[in-house]
């Protein structure tokens, strides 16, 4: 008997040794598959209702880490020459990543043009005021030389040396070994990729989430939609349902703002000066409305400080120039019975005020208080 409890009792130890031995499935792939060291969590963007299916190459291979990565890179000064400039010194989260400054200073001297903001670009083809670069990667690239002065051989070393980093390269990438440069900008396009806006009261509107008032009927389905603004010709490119969106169909155009003779006589030649094509000269991306009010100073220049300037100019100060697109042109003043070189769509003050009640009405506040989107540091 003494020997069958015995024998029972240590059946359980056994047994519960055992157990003990199962793999936690917790710690299971960290104890036996060493894969799991560079495996991260994959990340899937939910495209907002209403929004065109995301047709980025780079949208399946985004990581938790990867944009925990891209994020931490793009607040860290330490990627700069001088040690004292991030990509968020320029492009800052409260003013939907835009800059507040009419021109900044990188690391070699004065910007010719003002920061636009970094929303929704994961849906974007072209990158730049004149689409000069065709992926957030590229454009990283370009703004980690150009504007950080950032150099490979003392930032890679940095950032391997330094845990944190090294722990969400190897996560974001997959795989043991070096950080590359190459790497550095693939990451801060997945953060990027991640800064989606869609909860704006415009955006409510638009899904049919909320009612016009008439101030914001009027500016919407007599001024923005229609010939008295013609603003939805180049600012809902594509004609998506949300029409602050960019999504398809970008092209540049020029608004008349940039006083000019002939072709050689811009002032900033956009994206002629990147196609060297004579019918490009004077033309700039239609830039987002999305969370305009809070990310002037506006125009490739910054020349306007205030959107009331805005309105004010495309209903008082356009410019016929070469180039000038057909829905500025037909809005020329005339003097006997002479069609001049200025004009604008001459707003009546009430129209003035409600078109910029619909443009108040483009900030998504949950957009600039997004914690995900916050300096990690
Ligand atoms: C010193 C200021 C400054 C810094 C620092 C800076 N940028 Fe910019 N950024 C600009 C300016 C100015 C432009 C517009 C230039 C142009 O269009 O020619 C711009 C344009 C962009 C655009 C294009 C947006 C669009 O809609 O076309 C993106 C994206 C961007 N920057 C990301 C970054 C990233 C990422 C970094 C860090 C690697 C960075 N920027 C660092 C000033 C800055
Ligand atoms: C012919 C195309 C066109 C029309 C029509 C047009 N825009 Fe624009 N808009 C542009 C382009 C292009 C720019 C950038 C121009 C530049 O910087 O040289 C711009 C710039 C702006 C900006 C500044 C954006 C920024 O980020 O700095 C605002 C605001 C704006 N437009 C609002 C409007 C409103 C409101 C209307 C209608 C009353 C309108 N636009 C009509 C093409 C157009």
């Amino acid at each position: 008997m003494k020997a069958k409890i015995l024998f029972l009792l240590s059946l359980v130890i056994v047994l519960l040794s055992l157990e003990n031995c199962k793999p936690d499935p917790k710690t299971q792939t960290t104890s036996t598959d060493p894969d799991s060291l560079y495996r991260g969590t994959k990340y899937i963007i939910q495209i907002p209702f209403g929004f065109p299916s995301l047709t980025n190459p780079y949208k399946d291979s985004l990581t938790v880490e990867g944009i925990q990565l891209g994020r931490r890179l793009f607040y860290d000064k330490r990627l700069s020459s001088t040690g004292l400039l991030a990509c968020a010194s320029c492009h800052m989260l409260q003013h939907g990543f835009a800059d507040s400054i009419v021109l900044a200073t990188n690391v070699s001297g004065l910007n010719k043009r003002n920061a636009p903001t970094i929303q929704n670009l994961a849906w974007a083809p072209i990158m730049f005021w004149d689409g000069r670069q065709p992926t957030l990667a590229a454009q990283a690239q370009d703004a980690g030389h150009n504007e950080l002065g950032l150099l490979p051989a003392s930032a890679v070393p940095m950032l391997q040396a330094d845990s944190v980093y090294a722990r969400l390269f190897r996560k974001a990438f997959g795989r043991p070994g070096k950080v590359t440069e190459s790497e550095i900008y693939l990451a801060i396009q997945e953060f990027e990729m991640s800064a989606i806006s869609a909860n704006s009261r415009f955006d409510s509107l638009q899904r049919g989430q909320a009612q016009y008032t008439p101030e914001e009927s009027d500016a919407f389905f007599t001024i923005f939609t229609q010939n008295t603004g013609e603003c939805f010709h180049c600012h809902a490119e594509g004609n998506d349902l949300l029409m602050v969106n960019r999504t398809s169909g970008f092209t540049f155009r020029n608004n008349g703002l940039q006083v000019a003779n002939t072709i050689n006589d811009f002032a900033d030649a956009g994206r002629g000066a990147i196609t060297g094509l004579s019918t490009d000269y004077g033309l700039f991306k239609n830039p987002t409305l999305r969370n305009i009010a809070v990310s002037g100073p506006y125009m490739h220049d910054g020349r306007y400080k205030t959107l009331e300037q805005v309105i004010n100019f495309y209903s008082d100060s356009l410019h016929l120039t070469p180039n000038a697109d057909p829905n500025i042109a037909l809005h020329m003043d005339t003097a006997n019975g002479e069609h001049l070189l200025t004009g604008g769509m001459h707003f009546t003050a009430q129209q003035k005020a409600d078109l910029l009640i619909l443009l108040n009405d483009m900030t998504d506040t949950s957009f600039l208080n997004n914690p995900n989107l916050k300096s990690p540091f």
